[in-house]
């Protein structure tokens, strides 16, 4: 008996010797608690002899002053090209009695700031703080740490644009893929094009749900929407640049360009009056694809290379490729005739053409070419990077053919879907649930590891109608796609991960960032069951929770039945409803889904 409690107290011991290991997101590669704190006060000093990180720090911990000489600092930053780490990692090392900041390079510099962020308590006063003592050794698995926004669907300003940079730079995502253009509006000023934005930025003002929306009504104005000029794309490239994320710029083509066409009717095979549609009831409807076979296509888009270029000074062009209806490029003539020259055997190789032309204004310009993974159809472009999203196979399938690849597989990565019970969110489709999105796996096994540059979580805004619903589509699924980034495969571990989340949306609060609670609900799946009944299945993400459910219309407390195992639906229940405890409270919302949709889930 003495003996167990001596050894339970010798196990003890390193707990309460040292601090309780801080919430990181993403969870830096190694990390080793120390014993006791590092205290700040308003005389604490920082000193480093470079001016450039002088100038980050004071940008990034405005509270923390400087020291002119190392001898009045307890803060010290510094660069040392000799460190063990690759060029984003850094070495943070904290006693109770200083704090040393160590990277090869800025950006490691700028991570560690990041992380002694995330180290400091939520809400503090300058005048009196502590981080724990600890030493971290962190770096990226992955270069490319993406998140991409579609700016087309719905236009968020400047101002919002410049939020979400800072919120992805606390999580260390380092590319922002700025969907520009699509179908419903052009938000990029080009001079020599000013239609595009003239007319190409505006379209009619709906409400509601995305596949609900009507058509514009004849002689309605076009009054919603809106553009970037070159002078806030430099402001914003300039301000991703200082937070060491690089903008990465699409313009989609040949297919969701209507917004272009709206402007410059030409761009088509059957050329027509058009508008900018609000909606997508136009696809293979009303020609909507640009005209591979004229040459005045390539004229149009080397203008508009020629100005993006200039703009963004990251190595990438990306050009979309995906979803583009070839269904009028079959009935054109002109097709017809460079299809027979070039020897190209149907449309798909017809859009290969396309891209390998496109491919060549964009390295005239400098840049690399990136496309959905629809550009593998008919063959990829000689030197094209991959953006897989049908799943992983694009990325495998370009791979194989020795193409660089960035892992974005819908299922994971797509922020537009259902993270939780449909009955409790925005119109959405499908559904990509925190824990599914945290268990991406970017390198699949048949894959060369050096071909996956990395992944990203992608954002389109059908149904995103403005910034406060940005965040709440992004956060927290945005945790998850930082730490598949970042971390180190064998660290993911999701309970562990979800305490780190609960304690991040308190600093989400505080920056006043929006994010989802969905990981609070419970989740309702159906499924058919032999005897023509329907099985309920009943989830929840959270560990450590009870779901209480009824099928009798009243309201679950903890008193109904609590849920074990999948139950078959009794004959004349309209609806269920379910609501999750923990620690004896109430969790959540209460989710309560009527027949008709269950009947809908068991399809
Ligand atoms: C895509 O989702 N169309 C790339």
């Amino acid at each position: 008996m003495t003996i167990r409690f001596l050894l339970v107290g010798l196990l003890l011991l390193p707990l309460f010797g040292k601090g309780q290991v801080p919430a990181l997101i993403p969870a830096p590669e190694t990390l080793e608690m120390g014993s006791g704190t590092l205290k700040f006060s308003p005389q604490t000093r920082f000193y480093s002899s470079s001016p450039e990180i002088r100038a980050m720090v004071q940008d990034q911990l405005p509270f923390l002053k400087p020291a002119s000489s190392a001898s009045g600092a307890t803060v010290f930053f510094e660069l040392n090209p000799k460190l063990s780490l690759n060029n984003e990692g850094y070495d943070l090392r904290i006693s109770p009695k200083n704090l040393s900041l160590k990277a090869t390079q800025m950006a490691g510099i700028f991570y560690g700031l990041q992380t002694l962020r995330q180290l400091l308590p939520v809400s503090f006063s300058a005048s009196s703080y502590a981080v724990p003592a600890l030493h971290i050794q962190d770096q990226p698995r992955f270069g490319w740490r993406g998140l991409m926004l579609d700016v087309s669907r719905h236009f968020f300003d400047k101002a919002f644009v410049k939020k979400y940079i800072d919120q992805m730079a606390r999580y260390k995502f380092n590319v922002f893929h700025w969907h520009l253009t699509d179908d419903q509006g052009w938000r990029i000023e080009i001079k020599s094009l000013p239609k595009l934005t003239e007319v190409g930025a505006w379209r009619v003002p709906r409400t509601g749900r995305w596949w609900d929306i009507a058509n514009p009504e004849p002689g309605e104005t076009p009054s919603y929407g809106g553009f970037y000029t070159q002078e806030d794309i430099k402001e914003i490239v300039a301000y991703a640049r200082e937070r060491h994320i690089t903008v990465v710029p699409e313009i989609d083509m040949p297919g969701h360009i209507m917004s272009a066409i709206a402007a410059y009717p030409h761009l088509t095979c059957e050329p027509a009056p058009s508008e900018v549609p609000p909606n997508g009831k136009f696809y293979k409807v009303k020609d909507n694809t640009l005209n591979p076979c004229n040459e005045s296509t390539y004229t149009f888009i080397d203008q508009v290379f020629t100005e993006v270029a200039q703009l963004f000074p990251g190595p990438y062009i990306h050009v979309g490729g995906d979803e583009a209806y070839r269904g009028f490029w079959e009935k054109c003539e002109s097709c017809r005739q460079t299809m027979q020259t070039h020897q190209l055997k149907n449309v798909e190789e017809l859009q290969s053409y396309f891209i390998k032309r496109v491919e060549k204004i964009v390295q005239s310009k400098g840049k690399k070419l990136i496309g959905w993974d629809e550009i593998l159809e008919g063959g990829l472009a000689p030197d094209a990077t991959v953006m897989s999203w049908h799943g992983l196979r694009g990325g495998i399938e370009a791979a194989k053919q020795n193409h660089p690849v960035i892992m974005t597989p819908f299922q994971f990565c797509y922020l537009d879907l259902y993270q939780g019970d449909p009955s409790a969110e925005p119109a959405s489709y499908g559904n990509a649930k925190l824990s599914t999105t945290y268990t991406l796996e970017p390198v699949p096994d048949s894959v060369d590891a050096k071909l996956v540059l990395g992944g990203q979580g992608n954002l389109w805004t059908e149904n995103v109608p403005h910034a406060r619903h940005v965040e709440y589509m992004t956060w927290p699924r945005a945790f998850a796609i930082a730490e598949v980034v970042w971390s180190p495969k064998k660290k993911r571990d999701f309970p562990e991960f979800l305490t780190r989340v609960e304690s991040h949306f308190k600093r989400l609060d505080q920056q006043e960032v929006n994010y989802a609670r969905s990981i609070y609900n419970p989740f309702v799946s159906v499924r058919k069951h032999p005897s023509g009944s329907l099985e309920i299945v009943l989830e929840h993400e959270m560990p450590g929770t009870q779901l209480y459910y009824t099928v009798d219309n009243t309201i679950p407390d903890s008193y109904a039945p609590v849920y074990t195992q999948p139950f078959l639906l009794p004959k004349g229940t309209d609806r269920v409803k379910v609501l999750a405890y923990r620690n004896g409270k109430p969790l959540g919302r209460l989710i309560e889904v009527p027949l008709t949709d269950l009947e809908k889930r068991a399809k």
